[in-house]
């Protein structure tokens, strides 16, 4: 990796120049005029860190659990679409870099690699495959069946996109999924499939999204696949305490906060700002994570301290895949350790246990 890049945003920068218009704005984008996608980032920017001292810091730990696996760093890779646009290696050298750092790794449904090669190519990484529910109920059923069967360990479903938001430069690119890139999961000789890689006129994903996904999903699915999957359940994209506790109440062990990157609705809270209601309502009866706009060690010090199991990062993960396959893909993970350790260390927390609400204000209490 080149020596110049020292944290996510040289990633970010170099990324920006090497990736084609049509992935870089697939990648980069948010809803509609993306009031949302740049709050995620200024909302954590409100909390500070309140340093505790003397404390010994002369040995740390960075290690933790998700849904009972042990992973030596608090955060994971979060699902993102078709990662081989960022670099041949795609889905498989982002879900390698995690087996390195030792965390999770979360597949997308609409990934550039199938569940069966992610398994045998990263057999040691804790493996979590994201669900989007597709019209065909038996489509659906069978990739749950083969991310079971391929050793995923847990089924993350994602709730916020019925239909996807509106992404404006998607639409001026009319998107489309280059040709020799195929939706790995699925036969893509079929028509709809094909929506992807054509784009009849605007963007080719929401094009896809509305021809073979669900709209009219709803709790009784949440139900149903607790029914047909011994795999735990996550749900990801809750914002309100009320979605949380209906989340429990259909058996979900994790509650994924998460507005999709800021790709669904331009709008939506910050999700650290609607983390806590959603700890509050959660009570400690199931784990809860959080995504959007994390992009420094410090960033997931915060989010942890607010009650986060576990943070997860989306596009970090493909800035780094862009700028060198896994070893880009790892030197991110590897950043954010440093990060994160140097933040522990500075401010008296020797584990992830120490790092409490009280290590964390708003900024507007130095305002009083
Ligand atoms: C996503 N996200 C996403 N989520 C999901 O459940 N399934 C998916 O296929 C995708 N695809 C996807 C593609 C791209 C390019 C992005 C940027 C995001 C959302 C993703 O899992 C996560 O919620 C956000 O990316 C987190 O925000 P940051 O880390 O990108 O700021």
């Amino acid at each position: 990796m080149k020596s110049s890049l020292v944290c996510v945003s040289d990633y970010e920068a170099e990324a920006h120049k090497s990736l084609p218009r049509n992935a870089l704005d697939y990648y980069r984008s948010g809803a509609m005029q993306e009031t949302t996608l740049h709050e995620n980032k200024e909302a954590i920017s409100r909390w500070y860190i309140r340093p505790r001292f003397l404390r010994d810091m002369s040995i740390r730990s960075l290690a933790t659990t998700i849904l009972g696996h042990r992973v030596k760093v608090p955060y994971g890779i979060a699902p993102t679409a078709m990662q081989r646009m960022a670099h041949p290696d795609g889905e498989v050298a982002n879900a390698r870099a995690a087996g390195r750092i030792g965390t999770a790794f979360t597949l997308s449904t609409i990934a550039t690699a199938s569940v069966e090669e992610i398994a045998e190519h990263a057999s040691d990484t804790l493996r979590f495959f994201q669900l989007y529910i597709f019209k065909d109920r038996e489509v659906t059923a069978n990739l749950v069946h083969r991310a079971e069967a391929a050793g995923f360990s847990a089924l993350v479903l994602t709730v916020d996109a019925p239909h996807f938001g509106i992404r404006r430069a998607d639409i001026r690119n009319k998107f489309a999924l280059p040709p020799n890139l195929r939706m790995a999961n699925f036969q893509t000789d079929d028509e709809k499939s094909s929506l992807l890689n054509t784009s009849a006129g605007g963007s080719g994903i929401t094009e896809y999204v509305k021809s073979l996904f669900d709209p009219s999903l709803s709790w009784d699915d949440v139900a149903w696949l607790t029914r047909i999957t011994k795999m735990p359940i996550v749900l990801k994209g809750i914002l309100t305490a009320e979605d949380a506790i209906l989340g429990i109440e259909a058996g979900a062990a994790g509650i994924w906060v998460s507005n999709h990157g800021a790709r669904q609705i331009d709008g939506v809270p910050p999700t650290i700002e609607a983390l806590p209601e959603v700890v509050k309502a959660v009570k400690g009866q199931c784990e809860v994570y959080i995504d959007g706009g994390f992009s420094q060690g410090n960033d997931i010090f915060k989010a942890l301290a607010l009650g986060a199991q576990m943070v997860f990062l989306g596009r970090p993960m493909l800035w780094g895949l862009a700028c060198g396959g896994e070893e880009g893909a790892y030197s991110v993970l590897d950043i954010l350790k440093t990060e994160l350790d140097s933040v522990m260390a500075l401010s008296g927390c020797a584990t992830i246990k120490d790092i409490t609400k009280e290590m964390v204000i708003r900024k507007e209490y130095y305002a009083r």
